[in-house]
């Protein structure tokens, strides 16, 4: 093998992991089986429009960790960009996730924040949280009746397509509710778009004259130099491809959930008048729609008289669709122990990621557990 470093998969784990090799001195081979860079996080201009669209879903920057902060910062700006979200109920639009607004709009009141907390608190008294048989009763016990069955029933049942009696309680740990008007939709203490655009910062990630990016190329194709039966114990691994594919399915398919996506391109300059507008009925099939100039108010160049939008729909995902997010079912933490345990037998093979690790990672943590991994394992080696 001609370099030091293989990095299967060139999403923001993988990218992470070459970077910070390449900097150290590094070859860095990455493969990436798509045809292009920058993994989900990949985004391009609509060629109708010119607007940014982020073709893997919505993928909106946020971390209250200081050193992922400094390091993204290395390559690329931030918009002042803040993320709110509504929601469209029974036809009257409310502000996400539910805070004060959204309850004293839904209930035509005007309570104050102790008032509003003493009603959902006794609304929520029908169940108890730790006796909770499903979702339905972990959701009223959390939030009480009126607003489990407004905002999270139908969306739940749409999101897993799946009647929430036969959900787990344990899909959801708490639903958030906020008792003031905040409606920013995240906490952390950054926040913000990539100015200009998510691939033109991973292509930054990626310009090293020791990074060597070679896109189509899938690790299992015996077809290709860069395969797994030619590479492992040739030279060291950081693999960031689906766990069980890795291991030919042995124990099991690990089982995840899939976003289908419908793009349409309107002949008017705003649609919504937000970036993400929630539809938590059942009698819409869609869980949300995206339009995305309004990620980027900022940028003259877009058009007035034309804009994107995308609907999103949810389901179980099959074999060959993208895996989104996991299902974590008993049998899939089983799958995954046993998944574990057989990676400890592959010499210098180092699974990360979302797929490598089988775990829902938005992208601070991904770039940070490769950080982790680049400081505390592969550095030092
Ligand atoms: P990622 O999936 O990005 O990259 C893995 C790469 O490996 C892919 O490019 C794939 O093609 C490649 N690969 C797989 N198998 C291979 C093989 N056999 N051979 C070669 N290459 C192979 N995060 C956030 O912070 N804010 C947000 O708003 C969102 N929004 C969001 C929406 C949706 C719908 C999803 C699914 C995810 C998000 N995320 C997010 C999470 C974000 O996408 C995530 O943090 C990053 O994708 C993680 O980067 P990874 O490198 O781990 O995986």
């Amino acid at each position: 093998m001609n370099c030091d470093l293989l990095v299967v998969g060139s999403g923001f784990f993988g990218l992470t992991i070459a970077e910070r090799a390449a900097d150290s001195g590094l070859k860095v081979v990455v493969i990436d089986r798509r045809p292009h860079i920058g993994g989900n996080a990949y985004s391009e201009a609509d060629p109708e429009t010119g607007i940014e669209v982020h073709q893997y879903g919505a993928h909106l920057f946020h971390t209250s960790n200081p050193a992922v902060w400094e390091y993204v910062n290395r390559f690329t700006t931030f918009t002042n960009y803040v993320h709110k979200v509504y929601t469209t109920h029974n036809g009257v639009v409310y502000p996400m996730p539910v805070n004060l607004g959204t309850i004293n709009q839904f209930f035509q009141a005007a309570y104050s924040p102790g008032e509003a907390r003493e009603l959902i608190a006794e609304q929520a008294g029908e169940f108890n949280v730790k006796d909770a048989k499903n979702f339905v009763e972990k959701g009223i016990a959390l939030v009480g009746r009126p607003l489990y069955e407004a905002f999270f029933r139908d969306y739940t049942a749409k999101q897993w397509q799946t009647d929430p009696e036969d959900l787990s309680a344990s899909i959801v740990s708490r639903l958030p509710v906020r008792y003031t008007y905040d409606n920013r939709y995240f906490n952390d203490k950054w926040e913000g778009l990539p100015t200009d655009g998510y691939t033109a910062w991973i292509e930054r990630m990626a310009d090293h004259p020791n990074i060597d990016v070679q896109l189509n190329v899938d690790f299992f194709d015996e077809s290709q130099p860069f395969n797994k039966k030619a590479a492992v114990g040739q030279v060291p691994i950081v693999y960031t491809g689906p766990v069980d594919r890795y291991f030919d399915y042995s124990e099991g398919e690990l089982s995840w959930r899939t976003l289908d996506f419908e793009k349409e391109v309107l002949p008017i300059g705003d649609f919504q008048g937000t970036p993400v507008m929630n539809y938590p009925d059942m009698d819409v099939p869609f869980t949300r729609i995206h339009e995305f100039r309004h990620f980027h108010p900022e940028r003259e160049s877009y058009p007035d008289d034309k804009t994107i939008i995308m609907r999103e729909f949810s389901r179980f995902a099959e074999r060959g669709d993208e895996p989104y997010y996991p299902v974590n079912t008993t049998a899939d933490r089983d799958g995954l122990l046993k998944y574990r345990e057989l990676q400890a037998d592959e010499k210098d093979v180092y699974f990360g990621g979302r797929l490598g690790t089988y775990q829902y990672l938005d992208m601070h943590m991904a770039i940070g557990s490769a950080l982790s991994m680049w400081n505390n394992k592969l550095d030092r080696r």
